[in-house]
């Protein structure tokens, strides 16, 4: 299969190591779009234009947002859902039978995602994060570095799942909830809010 051509939007870190997983990937970054007119560049790959400038490439490539906040990400998305819009899955990531993936979401390295687990759009999936069988995953929600849910966790939309967290299996968390770096969820987490510690209180 001819390899792909992708627009990042968004030439950050995140966006770079998007750009690092599509290369791994087989298929080729064509540029960056960002508003920040400093940027020219990252690793040879241009940055081409501003957010706006979408449609002129709309026709041409694939797209990815390559931005870490849940709700920019969200804006872009919404203002611009005819895009063709490319799924992001490094090849060492672990991906089990009968998971399922939205379009547009990020998948860094080391990741495992098991069996019947399933991935909103436009989510990032960080590096060496563990989600478990039949966990679901809400649109634009963020699960950070080494973050584990365990089996059957729901997560909703817009959420931050912090670096290390622990969810124990069969909890829910609401949308639009941030989970602090190492805290420990033992509970469902029913109304919207910053959780920090072990276990897991409103902050
Ligand atoms: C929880 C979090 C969102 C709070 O951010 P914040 O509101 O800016 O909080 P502050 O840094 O001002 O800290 C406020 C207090 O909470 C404490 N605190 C912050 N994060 C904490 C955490 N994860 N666990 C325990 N305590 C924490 C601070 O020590 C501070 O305590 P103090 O008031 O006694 O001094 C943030 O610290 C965090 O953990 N974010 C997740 C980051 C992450 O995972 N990044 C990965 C990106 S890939």
């Amino acid at each position: 299969m001819p390899s792909k051509k992708v627009m990042i939007i968004g030439a950050s870190g995140h966006g770079k190591v998007i750009a690092d997983i599509i290369h791994q990937s087989g298929d080729k970054v064509m540029g960056f779009l960002d508003d920040d007119p400093t940027k020219k560049e990252i690793h040879q790959i241009p940055v081409l234009g501003k957010i706006e400038d979408i449609q002129k490439y709309k026709n041409d490539f694939c797209f990815i947002i390559g931005i870490g906040d849940n709700q920019i990400r969200k804006e872009i998305a919404e203002s611009n859902p005819a895009l063709n819009y490319y799924t992001a899955i490094h090849p060492t990531a672990v991906i089990g039978e009968g998971v399922r993936i939205g379009n547009g979401t990020a998948v860094m390295a080391g990741v495992v995602i098991n069996v019947d687990a399933d991935i909103g759009e436009h989510c990032i999936i960080n590096t060496a994060a563990v989600i478990e069988h039949d966990c679901i995953i809400g649109d634009y929600t963020h699960v950070s570095p080494q973050a584990c849910l365990c089996g059957n966790v729901h997560v909703g939309e817009e959420c931050h799942i912090g670096a290390g967290v622990t969810v124990i299996n069969n909890l829910s968390i609401c949308l639009k909830c941030t989970i602090g770096i190492g805290a420990v969820v033992v509970s469902n987490i029913e109304k919207q809010g910053i959780y920090i510690g072990n276990p897991a209180k409103e902050k």
